[in-house]
């Protein structure tokens, strides 16, 4: 009997827990090549940050980005997926999570072309970052979501 009443109350605890950090932690899979050093560090902003990620290394991130529908005017160097959004390049996370919490009609993704200076994960000693927007994607043309300069919104 007290067994019984010892295990039940350990369940107890499990259940008020789990859903806790199940509700604040967002899983983000990303997709680069084993070459690049931007990608890695993109990777530990998210991070550090506070998502998850599942960092995939592949051999070639072109037909990933062929299957996410990621429009080819707006590439960088690594493709990501969050809870149904499509992420490309070097999205800082103060977007992600605002991304995340409008969920604008028709947008299915967000990208940062090419590699701005300063963005997340492309910070160059001496440079001065770049002011760049991040674009949404998806239904209708694209359009600017958010501007950076460097990893701040500006
Ligand atoms: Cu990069
Ligand atoms: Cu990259």
């Amino acid at each position: 009997m007290i067994h019984r009443r010892t295990a039940l109350a350990c369940v107890g605890l499990l259940v008020g827990r789990v859903p806790v950090a199940a509700q604040h932690v967002v899983q983000v899979l990303v997709w680069r090549d084993p070459y690049c050093g931007c990608c890695s560090s993109w990777v530990a902003h998210l991070r550090s940050e506070g998502f998850a990620v599942d960092d995939q290394v592949v051999r070639a991130v072109g037909p990933i980005r062929q299957s996410l529908g990621t429009p080819i005017d707006l590439l960088s160097c690594h493709a990501g997926q969050v809870e149904g959004f499509v992420l490309e390049g070097h999205v800082p996370a103060p977007a992600i999570r605002r991304l995340l919490t409008e969920r604008p009609a028709g947008v299915r993704g967000l990208a940062v072309p090419e590699m701005p200076i300063g963005s997340p994960g492309m910070e160059v000693p001496d440079r001065a970052p770049e002011t760049y927007e991040v674009i949404a994607f998806g239904a209708g043309p694209h359009r600017p979501f958010m501007r950076f300069t460097g990893g701040l919104p500006s």
